[in-house]
């Protein structure tokens, strides 16, 4: 990882192969978010700066400040001095095109060693993720054209404890998003089950979090009925993971839940071969809840955290599930689960068969919150994109999630669990079917599923992140291509907030 450190001497004055400064969108043309910076920004607007979030400048550092050149990066329009209303709001999109505008420069400044930035005078938490996150590079199968940059240097009125605090926070949340990135970037013969377990376990003992993995034998003396189906097409056996951070005086019991399909071909019910390759990213939602746990141990946050990661292999075979069979659902000893019992309509809604099982399991510790999330559904994406993750779950919660989602840049929305749609998911054969018959308001349908298993008042939100948690377009902002480690910084979010009630 590129190195961070602060810096209270004058950004103007340090050698550097480039100082990064902020660029704000002006009525009458570019502005310098520091106005010691005036002249800088304006040889920077000869050069075409704009301003506009996003855009970056490159010029010549001679006779404006001692680095080699300087990265001039837009942050859009200036935050209202006092807005009357929407102020947190504002504030939230003002902290995140700190953000984006500190990635785009960390990415434009691949290549260079020593990389003085300004834009941790407006906010240092915010500049120091933006930056490493934009820094993060998956080089496991191939060297990058420029090696990510190597020293980042902060520029902060005073480097004390409140600083190095927020810096170390910044860090340890990029590790989480970055390991989680790394894991989804990771293809999928390299990542079968097995070894997404032992690389999830090695981790968290790492942090010394507590780790237990049931593997075939064990899922099957269990009765884990929907793991077991999914993965049974795969010659390379599901597993469950499940990871724990139990602080003394925790104040709530937090379970996190994720879908770990390491590869999801769709099973018998086979997907289209277009695009088939991107399912390597559906087990985003296990490695973010593994990274997730890991990083609350490292902040010490006074709250258990159980990470519960359902893995296996979607793939067609003589030996797969299929269409028409009747799985039973893990039964637990408590909450509703119950060993319910699933009629397949089809192969490829998998995603809810692994995670029933493991939200009955993981609700068997009795946690205060259930925080559970999935690449599940294709209708996520045509509903809300690429870039907002859908949440549902009860009220307060779901709002909650979504609201964070927003505040972190990860970008979220509530949505509903409408009565009707529920009914599609009754069974002549089973106590459900795991498609509903009628096409429409597919997230929600999956949503209401999950929520089947959830134990009655229990505070619980689902994330779909289908979209979000994997870039198959051009990088932008902080994020690269491939695994974009969403929703780490919205659980990490969330947790936080937990522990602050
Ligand atoms: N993993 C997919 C969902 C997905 C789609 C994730 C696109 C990321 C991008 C999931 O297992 C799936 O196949 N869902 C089906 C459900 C359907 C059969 C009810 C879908 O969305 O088409
Ligand atoms: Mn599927
Ligand atoms: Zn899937």
């Amino acid at each position: 990882m590129t190195r961070l450190s602060l810096s209270i001497a004058s950004p103007s004055t340090a050698t550097a192969d480039a100082l990064v400064i902020g660029v704000y969108q002006g009525e009458d043309g570019p502005v310098a978010a520091d106005p010691a910076f005036a002249s800088v920004a304006a040889a920077s607007t000869l050069a075409g700066a704009n301003g506009k979030p996003g855009t970056v400048t490159t010029i010549p550092g001679a006779g404006l400040v001692s680095a080699e050149r300087i990265i001039a990066v837009g942050l859009g329009r200036a935050p209202a001095a006092s807005a009357a209303d929407g102020e947190a709001d504002d504030r939230a999109v003002h902290l995140e095109r700190v953000r984006q505008a500190a990635g785009v420069a960390s990415r434009s400044a691949a290549g260079r060693g020593k990389v003085v930035s300004t834009l941790s005078t407006i906010d240092l938490g915010a500049a120091a993720e933006g930056h490493l996150l934009g820094a993060y590079v998956f080089d496991t199968y191939k060297k990058p054209g420029q090696p990510p940059v190597g020293q980042l240097v902060l520029a902060v009125p005073s480097a004390d404890k409140t600083a190095k605090a927020e810096l170390r926070r910044a860090e340890i949340t990029v590790e989480a998003v970055t390991f989680a990135r790394s894991l989804v970037n990771s293809a999928p013969n390299d990542l079968p089950p097995a070894v997404f377990a032992d690389r999830a376990s090695a981790a968290a003992r790492d942090a010394g979090l507590k780790v237990e993995v049931l593997d075939e034998k064990a899922l099957a003396k269990g009765g884990y009925g929907g793991i077991l189906g999914v993965g049974s097409g795969s010659s390379r056996p599901p597993r469950l993971v499940r990871i724990s951070y139990a602080p003394a005086g925790a104040k709530a019991t937090v379970a996190l839940v994720g879908k770990g399909i390491t590869f999801d071909s769709g099973g018998l019910s086979i997907k289209p071969a277009a695009k088939m390759d991107q399912m390597t990213s559906d087990m985003a939602g296990a490695a973010a809840v593994v990274a997730t746990a890991i990083a609350a141990a490292k902040l010490q946050l006074p709250v258990t955290v159980t990470a519960t990661a359902a893995l296996a292999e979607n793939l067609p075979s003589g030996t797969a599930y299929r269409p028409g069979d009747v799985l039973r659902h893990y039964g637990g000893t408590r909450g509703k689960g119950a060993g319910k019992t699933v009629h397949v309509l089809n192969t490829d809604a998998e995603g809810r068969l692994v995670l029933a099982d493991a939200i009955v399991r993981a609700c068997e510790d009795d946690p205060d919150y259930l925080l559970e999330t999935a690449t599940l559904t294709g209708a996520q994406v045509a509903a809300l994109g690429n870039r907002t993750m859908g949440v549902m779950g009860s009220a307060a919660l779901r709002d909650r999630v979504a609201e964070l989602a927003r505040e972190v840049g990860e970008g979220g929305w509530a949505m509903p669990l409408p009565e009707h749609l529920r009914e599609g998911l009754e069974s002549p054969l089973a106590d459900l079917a795991n498609i509903a018959g009628e096409p429409g308001g597919g997230m929600l349908v999956a949503g209401h599923y999950l929520a089947a298993f959830v134990p009655d008042g229990l505070d619980w939100a689902h994330l779909d992140v289908a979209g979000p948690a994997f870039n198959s377009g051009k990088p932008y902002g902080y994020t690269g291509p491939g695994g974009t480690g969403v929703p780490v910084r919205t659980l990490l979010a969330v947790l936080q907030d937990i522990a602050g009630r």
